[in-house]
C-alpha cells in the first residue's frame, strides 16, 4: 500500500495515485470528500479555505464504487488556478502576472532558500508552490481510500488537537471517547474547556502578525497484536509511523503512547503490567499500543507536535536574493494556525502506514483472500 502525489498549490489541480488496494473494497465517496472537507476546516485558516471546496474525483482503480485491485487515481481540483493562470500555467506565463508573484525574499521555515540554492530557481515560488502544505490535501485523499480498508477490519482512526501555543496540554491522555470530535468543532480541542484559551490565542496571534503550533494525538482502535515487526529496523511500525508523521509539513516531533512524560519515570509506573482474564489484557496503555515495533493489541496512540506557520503576517528577518539586502520575509495569504487540520492529515498517515501493515500480513489480491487470512489469525491467536 502505497501512494504518490504530484502538483503545485496554486497550479491546476493535485493528482494522487494510491497502489496496493486489495479488490473489492468499497468505497463512499462522501467520506472521502468529509475528510477533504475536515483538513479545510479550523478557526485560525487564512483566506485560501474560502476559494477551495476539496473534491475527490477518482478517474481509476474502482468499477461501480468498489476497488479493482488497480492503481487508483485521484484528481482534486485548485479552484484557486483560476486566479493564478497568468503565473502558473503549466505551458505559458504572463511575464506581468509572473513579476507580481515573484517570491525573492525566502521566509525563514519555510525551505525557501535552501529549495531555490539546491535546484537553481531564482523565483522561489518555483519552491514554495511543491513545498506548500496543499499537498496534504492528497494524502488526505489517499488516507480516506486507507481508512475504508482499516474498517472492513473495525479499525477506526481518530484524532483531536491537544495545545495550540501555550493553550490546552500537550501532555493530556485523551481516552478514546474523547476523541469523538464534531466535525464543526473550531479547533478540534480535545477538552471543551480548552477551546476558549485557544480560540483567544488564535485572535492574540493574528493581531500581532504572528502564527501558532500546537500539538495534537492521533489513535488507531481496534488495532489486531502483531502488526510491524522487530526483526529489521525498517520493520518496526513505530518508526514507520514516526516517518510517516514527521514528513507531514511542519511536524518536527513525533512521540508514541506517553512519549516525552515516560522519560521522567521510572519502570514499574511507565510500562503496562499483563494480566489474563479471557485473553491477555492490560489496564493502561502507556506505551500507545506498540512495544518492540509491534502492535500489541492496545490502542495505537500517537502525538504529533507542529511548530508554527512560519509565513508571518510581521515577516522575520531574511535577505533579498536578488540584492543581497536585509529584507523582511515575504507574506501572502496564509493560516495563522493549521493545527486542526494538521491532525486530519496525521489521520491520513497513520492509516496509510496501518493498512500497509495490515496488506503486509494478511497479504491477499481481493478483501476476501485478506479477510479468510486475518480471520485465520484470530482463530490461532485464541489459542495462544
Ligand atoms: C494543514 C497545514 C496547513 C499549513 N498552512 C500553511 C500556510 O498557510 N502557510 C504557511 O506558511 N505554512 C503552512 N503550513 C506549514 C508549512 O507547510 C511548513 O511550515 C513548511 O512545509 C515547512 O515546514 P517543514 O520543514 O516541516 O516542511 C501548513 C501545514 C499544514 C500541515
Amino acid at each position: 500500500m502505497n501512494f504518490l502525489t504530484a502538483g503545485e498549490s496554486h497550479g491546476p489541480q493535485l493528482t494522487v495515485i494510491v497502489t496496493g488496494m486489495p479488490a473489492g473494497v468499497r468505497l463512499d465517496r462522501t467520506n472521502i470528500d468529509r475528510d477533504l472537507m475536515r483538513r479545510q476546516h479550523g478557526y485560525g485558516r487564512g483566506g485560501r479555505m474560502k476559494i477551495e471546496r476539496d473534491e475527490a474525483e477518482i478517474t481509476a482503480g474502482i468499477r461501480g464504487g468498489e476497488t479493482l485491485g488497480s492503481p487508483i487515481a485521484i484528481t482534486i481540483r485548485n479552484a484557486d488556478f483560476d486566479n493564478w493562470r497568468g503565473a502558473m500555467d503549466p505551458w505559458e506565463i504572463e511575464e506581468a502576472d509572473a513579476k507580481k508573484r515573484r517570491v525573492h525574499a525566502p521566509r525563514p521555515g519555510h525551505v525557501d532558500l535552501a529549495g531555490g540554492m539546491k535546484y537553481g530557481r531564482r523565483d522561489l515560488r518555483d519552491v514554495l508552490e511543491r513545498a506548500s502544505a496543499r499537498e496534504t490535501a492528497s494524502r488526505v485523499a489517499a488516507g480516506a481510500i486507507a481508512k475504508e480498508l482499516l474498517l472492513q477490519f473495525g479499525i477506526e482512526i481518530r484524532s483531536g488537537v491537544l495545545s495550540i501555543g501555550a493553550a490546552g496540554d500537550a501532555e493530556y491522555t485523551p481516552g478514546w471517547d474523547e476523541l469523538d470530535i464534531p466535525d464543526d468543532s473550531p479547533v478540534r480541542a480535545i477538552r471543551k474547556t480548552d477551546e476558549a484559551a485557544m480560540l483567544a490565542a488564535i485572535d492574540a496571534a493574528k493581531e500581532a502578525g504572528e502564527t501558532l503550533g500546537g500539538a495534537i494525538v492521533i489513535a488507531a482502535s481496534n488495532v489486531p497484536v502483531g502488526l510491524g515487526s522487530y526483526v529489521q529496523w525498517n520493520e518496526k511500525l513505530d518508526g514507520q509511523i514516526g516517518q510517516a508523521i514527521l514528513s507531514v509539513h511542519a511536524v518536527k516531533a513525533v512521540s508514541i503512547g506517553d512519549g516525552i512524560a515516560a522519560a521522567r519515570k521510572s519502570g514499574s509506573e511507565v510500562h503496562d503490567a499483563i494480566r489474563f482474564q479471557d485473553g491477555y489484557r492490560r489496564d493502561t496503555n502507556r506505551a500507545g499500543g506498540l512495544e518492540g515495533g509491534v502492535t500489541n493489541g492496545q490502542h495505537v496512540v500517537v502525538r504529533a507536535f507542529m511548530k508554527p506557520i512560519s509565513t508571518t503576517r510581521k515577516g522575520i528577518p531574511s535577505v533579498d536574493i536578488e540584492t543581497r539586502e536585509p529584507h523582511r520575509s515575504q507574506w501572502e495569504r496564509s493560516d495563522v494556525t493549521a493545527v486542526p487540520a494538521c491532525g486530519v492529515v496525521c489521520e491520513a498517515m497513520l492509516a496509510i502506514v496501518l493498512a500497509g501493515a495490515m496488506r503486509k500480513k494478511f497479504g491477499g489480491d481481493s478483501l476476501a483472500e485478506m479477510k479468510r487470512s486475518f480471520q485465520a489469525y484470530l482463530d490461532d491467536l485464541r489459542n495462544y
